[in-house]
């Protein structure tokens, strides 16, 4: 996720820019730029860090006579976070802003190369620019129609060139909005940057093409047919537009699911031949060579790794041992191993010291985190992003679908690699992981149920979550969430645990969340809490017949592999927290105590 901008009007373009990408700054601070058309030439100022670091450079070469410029933010996704690789991307006369990830860059790329075009940058939007480039003989909008017919994959795009006078902007599948003021128009990737400027908005829709000046704006279809124009006046404040319109930062991301699900595996699968491109450091002979697989992590991440037990020593042939980062000091690694960290920010301290220690193992190191170029990428010999955009709700929510999915490709690709996942089974899980992201929407689209449970039951002052196999680390973390946004004591357990201990704690009325999409043995321990007086909310696969009839309540999720479901339930149980914390009027963004990142041990 990155947020991007343009301006053309009559005012300077530069501090219009500039104030509103510090409005989108929450969708991504690792870089920044801007280009602006001066005096007919395109100048173009980036660098690493804040924009506020670049403001400062900017100032020093900012020219009068400015009047149309084009902006972005960058959340790196491909190559670390450096000037060179921040937007905009330029080619001889195009300069490009990119939100979105080109799936086909590789193969474009290698024809542009083919043709004598050298890049400068590691991003798959540099081709994008340079396709335009090759594209532009004087009608922008032209060359934007042909180059964006040549792409796969997601974008939205904001594209000035040398000549031209007019913006150009395009969109697949990533948000663009156009603000249409008085004397000005402008361009950004969500309204809450635009309402110091204008209320009159129009929300750019898949393939459309928009063409702008400081009078006109013109939608056209990449045939170059005319298109009607939407315009909507918005009146929320800048802090629910921030918030697109969510009520929280921690619900917004909790939607943005689907998303980033679809760019985490975006151009790493091929369903066709079961295959997961993905780099990570080691070769097919390093990956066969393998005999044990062991991971640590914190918190919400380390619930990410307990899949790990479930999932790899059936689908990779590798025994799993795992620990939290702070206690690692028990875990002995032999040559063989492959150690993983988990870690959404790449910068927790328990985590970053546990990797220093391993390093006197000599093992070999991976990392599965959100943030390119974070200190933990710089300690391993290969990082696995997940490409969820910043997170700003303390609670960890759309990094954690997005490290569940991490692992299941990197099962997939072990497990090809050493050839204990056949060719048929990965072809499948790959088919069935390209649903995922359509089924998580389906759970969110279930949310009234599971808002009227969790106001039913948020005055209690306990909760149970249970679960067996895959669904006992999504028990753990349903539990984590409860109680980090609620702060109602919440415990996870192996479902079969109970009877060794908790049982005791169950009395009328209290109520146990079941996990039961998989296995006969759950429904065992549904009666068991239901006998001693427990209020059972079971979360089941659709159409099942048993669990209606044990539970108290049903919250029915899309049927799907076990491995799968983990991610489904932890959606719904997501929203279970949230809502509780929500109906206890709690400060759900910053619950008390906790930080989003912890640096000290
Ligand atoms: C903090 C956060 C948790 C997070 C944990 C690990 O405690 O509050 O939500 O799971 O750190 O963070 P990491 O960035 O390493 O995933």
């Amino acid at each position: 996720m990155c947020g991007i901008v343009g301006y053309a009007g009559h005012d300077k373009a530069g501090p219009i820019l500039f104030d509103t990408l510090k409005r989108l700054e929450y969708r991504g601070y690792d870089s920044a730029g801007v280009a602006i058309i001066s005096n007919g030439e395109i100048q173009v100022v980036k660098s690493a860090g804040r924009i506020e670091d670049l403001e400062k450079i900017y100032r020093d070469i900012g020219s009068p006579g400015e009047n149309m410029g084009i902006g972005h933010t960058r959340w790196a996704t491909h190559g670390p976070p450096t000037a060179v690789n921040a937007h905009p991307h330029v080619s001889d006369d195009v300069a490009v802003v990119h939100n979105g990830i080109i799936e086909n860059y590789l193969a474009l790329k290698e024809q542009l190369m083919r043709g004598g075009v050298e890049f400068r940058s590691e991003t798959d939007t540099e081709v994008l620019a340079h396709l335009i480039g090759s594209c532009y003989r004087g009608d922008l909008a032209e060359a934007v129609a042909s180059a964006v017919s040549l792409v796969e994959g997601s974008f939205a795009i904001a594209v000035m060139a040398k000549g031209s006078p007019r913006l150009v902007c395009a969109r697949k599948e990533s948000p663009l909005v156009i603000g249409v003021g008085e004397g000005a128009n402008y361009v950004a990737s969500d309204v809450s940057a635009l309402l110091p400027y204008t209320r009159d908005v129009i929300r750019m829709k898949d393939d459309e093409i928009a063409i702008i000046d400081a009078e006109t704006v013109t939608l056209r279809d990449v045939a170059g047919r005319s298109l009607p124009i939407d315009l909507e006046r918005v009146d929320w404040d800048v802090d629910a537009a921030e918030k697109a319109g969510y009520p929280h930062f921690m619900l917004k991301e909790i939607y943005e699911q689907p998303r980033a699900i679809q760019e985490t595996l975006a151009s790493r699968t091929s369903e066709i031949d079961g295959e997961v491109r993905m780099d990570i450091g080691l070769t097919d002979l390093e990956i066969k060579s393998l005999d044990r697989f062991s991971i640590i992590a914190c918190g919400t991440s380390y619930h990410a790794g307990l899949l790990a037990k479930y999932l790899y020593p059936k689908a990779a042939g590798l025994p799993v041992d795992i620990e939290v980062a702070s206690e690692f000091q028990h875990l002995l690694l032999k040559p063989g191993t492959l150690l993983l960290s988990i870690t959404q920010s790449g910068e927790t301290a328990d985590t970053l010291n546990a990797m220093k220690k391993a390093s006197t193992f000599g093992v070999k190191r991976l990392a599965i985190t959100n943030v390119v170029g974070s200190t933990v990428t710089n300690m391993v010999d290969g990082t696995i992003y997940t490409r969820c955009g910043p997170e700003i709700g303390v609670a960890a929510t759309k990094t954690f679908t997005g490290q569940l999915v991490a692992m299941i490709l990197l099962a997939i690709k072990l497990g090809r690699a050493r050839n204990y996942l056949s060719y048929e089974n990965a072809r499948k899980m790959l088919v069935e992981l390209a649903r995922l992201p359509g089924q998580v929407q389906e759970v969110l689209d279930g949310r009234d149920v599971i808002r009227e449970i969790a106001e039913e039951y948020a005055k209690n002052n306990q909760y149970f979550f249970i679960g067996r196999d895959f669904l006992y680390p999504i028990a753990l973390e349903g539990a984590l969430k409860m109680k980090e946004i609620s702060y109602i004591p919440a415990e996870g357990y192996p479902a079969g645990e109970l009877k060794h201990g908790p049982l005791a704690l169950i009395t009328d009325g209290t109520p146990v969340v079941a996990l039961a999409t998989h296995g006969k043995k759950i429904q065992a321990n549904i009666k068991e809490v239901r006998a001693r007086g427990a209020d059972v909310i079971a979360f089941a696969s659709e159409g099942d017949p048993d669990i209606p009839k044990i539970a108290t309540t049903v919250v029915e999720i899309p049927g799907a592999r076990p491995v799968f479901s983990s991610v489904l339930c932890t959606v719904a149980l997501q929203l279970l927290a949230y809502y509780t914390a929500d109906a206890r009027g709690l400060p759900i963004d910053k619950p008390r105590n906790l930080a989003k990142s912890v640096t000290v041990e």
